[in-house]
């Protein structure tokens, strides 16, 4: 019997009653899903899947299974500085480093069941190509601007140095070891010229100033044009999206240097001198590669133009799957070089991204994940010991849609055992098995549409939450929707009773497995985003000689056929049912749960060292320079985010009759909503400071608790502003 027949026949008989899925059908014809390119530095882990990879990858084969044309692009982000500095730490060449772990990601994500449709490279020819021909085109327009600055030179190392390379004391918090873009204690983002006491790290050296040519990218000349993109999608796009756009136009956008002096990158396309020893900025490069990627798939194909198709064609849906980190460089910055590419043209116009679903972050045991503490389960590793499918499901149910979540060996151990094994496995075994053993392995009773109701649950109303929760990218809400059919569709096994009725009632027992299989067929498809070897393997057991994915068809869909029962009386089942899930004993878990002890352990020792440092106290200061330190009650009246410093806060303070203005390095910690009212300790006669373009009249105080989080002090008592604190 051919399934696929009984589908389209379903799929004309019976429309789609949704209205929003029609709606975005019409509107486009067609998909491109990207996924943002991971560093080729390092291995991916399990946060990495939870925000981007797995969620694109569920949508995407939602959409295949709807007959829809979507085709996902990925690939490893093979440039950058972090990876000049391995290959140095590791004595190898960058090329070294980037195949190295393009190879491993990309294994660890085929093992994970994540289906791209062409996983690239930023170091192919056709890369380098496609950036530098948008360079040219924005250059030819006279949109860049060029600029000259001081630059850090290493003498020694015969080199400039960029932002990574120089580290030193933060201005803001003075810990010794600030990089030179951003201090790791307070946040602070910084530029090398701000720190104290520079340093090269390639040669240990105090490097010397340097003057270097730049070309910029004027982000400004775009504002309006953004503004309108970023507010039209208001309310389509996730509030935290929206939020990050706006917390950057409303600052106003400056020109962003989009050259470095490097000699890993894509070279500056120009036969000047001062194009010599320059190449493109990694975030430049970076993004244009989902476009290098697409016309890299179409020319695999055989088919060199169809990348038009995805990118120029407005037909087509653009959707950018990311993590938080990642929202200005998808809704402003590639936004902006697409416009500056389109400005004056007629043809090959680019389609800005219709959606950026961008995720907050899954944690590990309550931390967050972190490459450099090594505090993570890498995808490849966890792959090694544990099945994809049951990651796949554990990681769905805490997608971080709109808050961080965690992962915890407790969960993903309760979630096999009892939702998939217990619940899932369980019902899919006991039709498979009592069907064969009963009813020689044949769906014994032809369901009416009438019968398909009989789960207690309005079908169609299902289909429908499911197919919004798919389209609207809360894959928690689908795959916890699909885990409810299951456990209706195993209660109603089990209440129905087949295994008495068929003594007595032989019609009854065979419209209850009846129904029960065709439920075991619609699981098989409902869950097939999340679990999709799972799913074959149901629809193995169900008798199919093919897989799910010979079933897609353009312009059929598979989940609309659900909408009435599949399987016909007479089909056939496969004779031999498996168990689909092994449940976990903590036998199982122990040894990881012993793992995260030691890295726990690991990095309780680290903070204690922190402490531990501290006690080594500063050289003795007699009492008259302690006087000189004058510290008061002040009181926050006002607070906003510093331009261009997100982890700076600016205080309006008022001490007594006096205001003071101070930059404080607490925005990840505070809201300038919550600081306003605030009593703090100012220290209101130190010199001041400027800090980009701001002056900063005094400090607050505040101390480091766990994680680096700081906490401001706020005195207490009555009338107390404006006193001396002693
Ligand atoms: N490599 C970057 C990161 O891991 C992401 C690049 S996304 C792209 O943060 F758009 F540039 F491709
Ligand atoms: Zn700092």
């Amino acid at each position: 019997m051919s399934w696929g027949s009984l589908i389209r026949l379903a799929g004309q008989d019976f429309f789609y009653p949704c209205n929003r899925i029609y709606q975005s059908m019409h509107q486009f014809q067609r998909t491109l899903v990207t996924t943002a390119l991971p560093y080729a530095n390092g291995p991916v882990h399990l946060g990495h899947l939870a925000g981007v990879y797995l969620p694109a990858d569920i949508y995407v084969r939602y959409k295949r299974l709807k007959g829809e044309d979507v085709v996902h692009i990925g690939g490893s982000d093979e440039h950058g500085v972090p990876i000049t500095i391995t290959a140095e730490k590791e004595g190898i060449s960058p090329q070294d480093v980037v195949d190295r772990y393009h190879n491993l990601n990309y294994d660890a994500f085929s093992k994970c069941g994540i289906s791209f449709d062409y996983y690239g490279r930023t170091t192919s020819e056709l890369h380098h190509k496609t950036a530098q021909e948008f360079f040219i085109e924005i250059e030819k327009k006279g949109i860049f601007t060029k600029k000259t600055e001081k630059l850090f030179f290493d003498r020694k190392a015969d080199r400039f140095l960029s932002d990574r390379y120089v580290t030193g004391t933060c201005p803001i918090c003075n810990n010794p070891e600030a990089n030179g873009d951003q201090c790791e204690q307070c946040g602070t983002h910084l530029s090398p010229l701000e720190l104290i006491n520079p340093k090269s790290k390639l040669s240990d050296e105090t490097p010397e100033l340097r003057d270097t040519m730049h070309w910029y990218f004027p982000l400004g000349r775009f504002q309006a044009q953004l503004e309108e993109y970023v507010n039209s999608h208001e309310g389509d796009w996730r509030q935290n999206v929206v939020n990050y756009s706006r917390t950057w136009l409303k600052q106003g956008l400056n020109d962003r240097a989009i050259t470095r002096d490097l000699s890993w990158g894509i070279k500056v396309p120009l036969n000047t001198v001062e194009a010599v020893g320059k190449v493109l900025y990694v975030w430049f490069d970076a993004v244009l590669g989902y476009i290098s990627f697409t016309k890299e798939w179409a020319e695999k194909l055989g088919k060199g133009e169809r990348w038009k198709d995805y990118w120029q064609d407005p037909q087509c849906r653009l959707v950018h799957f990311i993590g938080k980190d990642n929202v200005v460089f998808h809704t402003l910055m590639f936004p902006a070089i697409l416009m500056a590419w389109n400005e004056g043209r007629t043809d090959d116009l680019y389609n800005l991204a219709d959606n950026v679903p961008a995720s907050e972050f899954m944690n590990f045991e309550g931390r967050k994940f972190s490459k450099s503490r090594n505090y993570a389960v890498y995808l490849g590793e966890f792959l090694e010991k544990f099945p994809a499918d049951t990651l796949r499901y554990t990681i769905a149910m805490n997608y971080p849609e709109n808050k961080d979540t965690d992962f915890s060996w407790q969960d993903y151990q309760n979630r096999t055992n009892g939702e998939l094994a217990d619940t899932l496995g369980n019902f899919i075994k006991r039709s498979v098995d009592f069907t064969n053993t009963r009813f020689d392995g044949e769906v014994p009773y032809e369901c009416t549409s009438e019968d398909w109701n009989s789960l207690g649950i309005n079908w169609q109303e299902t289909l429908n939450q499911l197919d919004f929760a798919f389209e609207q990218f809360h894959f928690r809400e689908a795959v916890s929707l699909g885990m409810d059919i299951a456990r209706a569709a195993n209660r109603f096994l089990t209440e129905s009773e087949p295994w008495k009725a068929i003594k007595s009632d032989r019609e009854a027992a065979a419209k209850s497995m009846a129904i029960s299989l065709n439920f075991c067929h619609a699981l098989s498809i409902v869950l097939y985003p999340v679990i999709p070897e799972t799913s074959n393997r149901i629809h193995a057991m169900l008798g199919f000689e093919d897989t799910i994915e010979d079933h897609f068809n353009l312009g059929t869909s598979l989940t609309e056929s659900l909408l009435l029962p599949v399987l016909k009386k007479g089909h056939r089942l496969k004779e031999k049912s498996e168990i689909l899930f092994t449940k976990l004993e903590d036998a199982d878990i122990a040894p990881e749960l012993k793992k995260i002890e030691g890295l726990l352990a690991e990095a309780e020792k680290r903070e204690a060292g922190i402490v531990q440092d501290r006690m080594e106290f500063k050289p003795v200061i007699n009492f008259d320079d302690f006087l000189k330190v004058d510290l008061r009650v002040a009181k926050v009246i006002a607070a906003e985010s510093v331009k261009k410093a997100g982890k700076l806060l600016k205080l309006q303070l008022q001490v007594g009759s006096v205001t003071k203005q101070v930059l404080a390095g607490i925005a990840r910690y505070y809201t300038p909503e919550e600081m306003i009212g605030k009593n703090v300790v100012l220290v209101a006669n130190l010199a001041d400071r400027t800090i980009r373009d701001e002056v900063s009249e005094g400090m607050i105080l505040a101390v480091e608790g766990a994680d680096g989080k700081l906490f401001v002090i706020e005195p207490e008592g009555n009338e107390i502003n404006g006193r001396q604190i002693q």
